[in-house]
């Protein structure tokens, strides 16, 4: 018998991949990782993160996929299934979503709003691009376009989407996904071979071991828990609408793979240009938006380019941004009884207020004198604090208590049981999840975290 009658279920095995993978592939991925990379040591960063996925990233999102579809139910309802106690496992899941989402949706914003500045406004942009881009936040005055009226606009489409169930987003992706493969590929091709690129290139490539601290290595993990979409209940979510015939084994590896190749193609498509064009808006986070100019400018047809590369960002954003915000509005409904109407308005009211101080806090607070630190550097501090709390804290603690629950209290046996759909299929790995998943993962994350909130 099928124990996920009256659940929905993924119209195909290509369905639940490219929906997993779109919520994998977002803004994480080509708006954060060039960032973090650039500032983490080029290289070495890259090979620390490779290592994170491999090794910590593609167990973790095995230990979730099999908790989902283990119970077939919500995060909260999965986590409860194997025990009781567990459900704030779930619970604090729901809770990273809802800070993520808050500045999610602005960022979401911020792809519109250079969807319209490629249409109406290229010159501009081209003429100054980190100008424009800090101008979109507020350096000459309230940023009306950036904190507000886009990123509202944004997150009413989230929310309309969600309204109308995921059925749509699946059909989207299948098309849209593998163009912005192509689009990145293309556009990664054309930035390093621009003028002054190979510096970047070389940055990029050149594994220098001292940049590897402490740093570097929980940037790499939260960094890759964000993009993979792990520690917040929601693989566990969309595993629990598969059936026993999917093969989570070869999902878990395709999903990394895809979500980590387009990190990569991003950072070669983002680094390069910044070398050869002089870009440094002063923040990981301009990147995507301002130094991409350089490169729409140099190629034939670059603003159509770059018009179809924000629409594809913010595709990627909106697949996204659904699937985190799917995960408060299960909660709102299944756990405290509100109308799936009523959980979506209340939940985008409350993300619209306290995402629109996270782009005032990037430049516009600073320059009023709110918020700035005591020896007058201008940090975005409100911003900076969502994701450092997120990414550092948060997500990773949601994922430390995803493998302690397999680990110790379910069991790595039923675990691989219920990832091989009891045998059905070849688990070759087995031996090497069970042990990562109980020994190492638990220490590695624990020590990781530790030495987050120490150093
Ligand atoms: N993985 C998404 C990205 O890279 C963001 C995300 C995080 C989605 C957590 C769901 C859960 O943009």
């Amino acid at each position: 018998m099928s124990t996920t009658e009256n659940r929905g279920q993924f119209g195909s095995k290509l369905g639940f991949i490219l929906s997993a993978a779109g919520s994998a592939v977002g803004l994480g991925n080509i708006w954060k990782f060039p960032g973090k990379a650039y500032n983490c040591g080029g290289g070495a960063f890259l090979l620390v993160y490779i290592i994170m996925v491999a090794l910590i990233g593609t167990t973790v999102m095995m230990a979730e996929f099999t908790v989902g579809r283990n119970a077939h139910k919500n995060a909260l309802g999965s986590f409860r299934a194997i025990s009781q106690k567990w459900g704030f496992a779930g619970g604090l899941g729901v809770l990273t979503g809802f800070i993520i989402l808050c500045y999610y949706c602005q960022v979401g914003g911020w792809t519109m709003k250079y969807i319209y500045a490629y249409i109406a406004e290229a010159k501009m942009v081209y003429a100054d691009p980190t100008a424009y881009f800090l101008g979109m936040l507020g350096a000459n005055g309230f940023p009306l376009q950036g904190a507000v009226i886009f990123p509202l606009i944004f997150l009413f489409l989230t929310a309309f989407i969600l309204s109308h169930g995921t059925a749509g987003i699946e059909k989207m992706s299948k098309v849209l996904m593998p163009l912005l493969f192509v689009l990145l590929i293309g556009l990664m091709i054309r930035s390093c071979t621009l003028p002054g690129a190979d510096a970047g290139l070389k940055y990029m490539l050149n594994v220098d071991f001292s940049t590897i601290n402490s740093n570097a290595i929980l940037v790499a993990l939260g960094q890759a828990f964000f993009s993979l979409s792990l520690g917040m209940g929601i693989m566990v979510t969309y595993a629990s609408y598969l059936s026993d015939e999917d093969n989570l084994i070869s999902n878990t590896g395709i999903v990394c793979v895809l979500d980590t190749l387009v990190a990569l193609f991003a950072g070669f498509m983002i680094i390069p240009a910044v070398f050869a064009t002089g870009i440094d808006p002063g923040m990981g986070g301009g990147f995507a938006f301002a130094t991409l100019a350089g490169v729409f400018e140099a190629i034939p047809g670059g603003t159509l380019f770059g018009l179809l590369f924000y629409f594809l960002l913010f595709f990627a954003a909106v697949t996204s941004s659904t699937s985190i915000m799917e995960g408060t509005i299960a909660f709102l409904i299944e756990e405290k009884g509100l109308k799936r109407n009523h959980a979506l308005l209340g939940t985008s009211v409350v993300v619209f207020i306290i995402g629109v101080f996270y782009t005032l806090s990037q430049v516009y607070m600073n320059i009023k004198g709110i918020w700035v630190s005591k020896n007058g550097i201008e940090y975005p501090i409100f911003g900076d604090f969502l994701e450092y709390l997120t990414d550092r804290l948060l997500l990773p603690l949601g994922a430390l208590f995803s493998v302690i629950c397999v680990g110790w209290v379910w069991s790595p046996e039923k675990s691989v049981e219920e990832a091989t759909s009891h045998g059905r299929f070849k688990f070759s790995l087995a031996p090497v999840y069970k042990f990562m998943v109980k020994i190492v993962d638990p220490i590695a994350i624990g020590v990781i975290i530790v030495a987050g909130l120490v150093f």
